[in-house]
């Protein structure tokens, strides 16, 4: 009698198990914490997401991926969402800081002119990938400064921006596990500082 009762106990609690991570797979801070960022794309308008972030999984949303075994989210994809009529944007990039196992981030075709907050780059050590292509960073501290914090990054994509030679001086080459930086696109060669060889 009494092993019944316990089988039955295990049992409903592997139905409820099965339940929480099916449908509760992402944790709700980080749940929160991507909320915030799809606020922020054409604040105060809304973005195309408001259709398609919703409900309690945020791994099952578009654009995102998480790790199947922690639910932490592994990759943001937030390509071509910022308004063109709303003109540069600002990114806060404290915003991004929050995932601990973020690896993979795509910000391409958004306008990104700079950053507010970009000290927060330093915080995201899991970064491996950043996509920031099509975008209008320029040579500035603060638009490269900080990405140059991401020491484990492994792919840095910054074509079509407004980049000069300077870029290198200023941090790009100490990035030291950099596998890939693709550049065309940018003005590398209008400043007499910039390194040869590189397309
Ligand atoms: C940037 O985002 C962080 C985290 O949400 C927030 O605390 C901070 O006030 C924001 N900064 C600006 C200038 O918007
Ligand atoms: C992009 O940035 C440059 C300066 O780096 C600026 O002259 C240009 O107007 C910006 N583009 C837009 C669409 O604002
Ligand atoms: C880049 O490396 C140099 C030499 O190690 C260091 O002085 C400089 O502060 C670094 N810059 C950044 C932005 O990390």
């Amino acid at each position: 009698m009494f092993l019944r009762i316990s089988k039955i106990a295990i049992f409903l609690m592997q139905i409820w198990c099965y339940y929480f991570y099916c449908c509760h797979g992402c944790l709700e801070e980080e749940r929160t914490h991507l909320l915030q960022i799809k606020d922020s794309i054409n604040y105060p308008h809304g973005s195309s997401l408001d259709k398609d972030w919703v409900g309690k999984n945020c791994c099952k949303w578009s654009r995102i991926r998480c790790n199947p075994s922690s639910f932490r989210v592994t990759s943001i994809n937030l390509k071509l969402l910022r308004e063109e009529r709303l003109g540069i944007w600002h990114p806060n990039a404290s915003l991004f800081a929050p995932f601990k196992e973020l690896e993979a981030l795509t910000l391409k075709e958004n306008q990104i002119g700079g950053w507010v907050v970009p000290q927060a780059f330093s915080k995201m050590q899991s970064l491996r990938h950043i996509n920031l292509d099509h975008n209008n960073l320029s040579t500035s501290i603060d638009s490269l400064r900080d990405l140059c914090e991401l020491k484990n990054l492994r792919s840095l994509y910054l074509r079509n921006n407004n980049l000069d030679g300077r870029a290198f001086s200023l941090c790009l080459s100490n990035l030291s596990m950099l596998e890939k930086l693709l550049l065309w696109g940018n003005n590398l060669g209008f400043y007499s500082g910039a390194p040869t060889g590189i397309k």
